[in-house]
């Protein structure tokens, strides 16, 4: 569990909850377990997806995948556990009355069981993104999109906006979700692996269905870009402090890791 979460990943997911809690008002030591929790449970997705079963993939944030250092067996357990130790996490440790701690779990549950990112990872190893229409915008939604705003979620679900103010939340979040595994994909065929820190080319050899599989490169850089300008559109209408929401959302699109 340890070799993985300290690895260093970018912590995107948890510097997004705060950045939330920024333009929402909301300090960081109130949002710090959820942000946490759903860090773990990222980094249980990497070890599960990283496994021979899955992706087979031998390096994850610069270090040898766990199962390469632990065993199979191990990384299965270690990525079982973060999953509950972050439920345990936000039970434990989340500021606020029994009405946040639940939204919060229920947040964090919701993103991550069948209509999330499990959901997600299920219809990805089935190849059902090569489907007819908006199949492989469904995909990355659920296996990486609702996780990412699971992580704009709980700073409403402490914070409460007004209906309007959430809704252009939600609709910035889903986007935001959906443009980073668009990246992903472009980084899979043209980055390297000395900064992504993982290797690249796994999509292509496995033959998964991805936006540069099913739209080619140069296509899935324009629904890249259009995605981007939409995020960023979105958090034009949300008032408050947003210049950290907007960095985030320009790194998701230029990033090289
Ligand atoms: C990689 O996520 C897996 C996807 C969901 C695309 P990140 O790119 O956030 O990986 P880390 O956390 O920085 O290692
Ligand atoms: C993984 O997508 C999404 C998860 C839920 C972990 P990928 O399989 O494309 O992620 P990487 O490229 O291995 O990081
Ligand atoms: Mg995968
Ligand atoms: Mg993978
Ligand atoms: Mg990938």
């Amino acid at each position: 569990m340890r070799h993985s979460l300290l690895a260093g990943g970018k912590r995107f997911r948890p510097v997004l909850t705060l950045a939330c809690g920024q333009a929402l008002g909301v300090a960081d030591d109130v949002l710090l377990p959820a942000a946490a929790a759903i860090e773990l449970i990222h980094t249980y997705s990497l070890i599960h997806d990283d496994l021979p079963a899955m992706d087979d993939d031998a390096l994850r944030r610069g270090q040898p995948t766990c199962h390469v250092v632990f065993g199979e067996d191990t990384a299965i357990l270690a990525g079982d556990a973060l999953f509950a130790e972050a439920m345990l996490l936000v039970c434990e440790h989340q500021p606020g009355g029994p009405d946040v701690v639940v939204g919060v779990l229920a947040e964090i549950s919701r993103a991550t069981g069948v209509g999330g990112m499990v959901g997600g990872q299920y219809l990805d190893l089935r190849g059902a993104g090569r489907g007819a229409g908006d199949a492989m915008r469904r995909v990355h939604a659920l296996k990486t999109g609702k996780l990412i705003a699971a992580s704009v979620h709980v700073a409403l679900t402490v914070a409460r906006p007004e209906p309007h103010i959430e809704a252009a939340y939600r609709a910035y979040a889903r986007d935001l979700g959906l443009l980073f595994q668009i990246v992903d994909d472009i980084l899979d065929v043209s980055g390297d692996e000395v900064s992504l820190g993982k290797a690249v080319g796994g999509d292509a050899r496995l033959d998964k269905a991805t936006y540069v599989s099913v739209y080619g490169l140069e296509r899935a850089r324009d629904l890249a870009g259009e995605t981007h300008a939409r995020a960023r559109a979105e958090l034009e209408r949300i008032p408050g402090r947003t210049s950290d929401l907007m960095d985030l959302t320009d790194m998701v699109f230029d990033r090289r890791n």
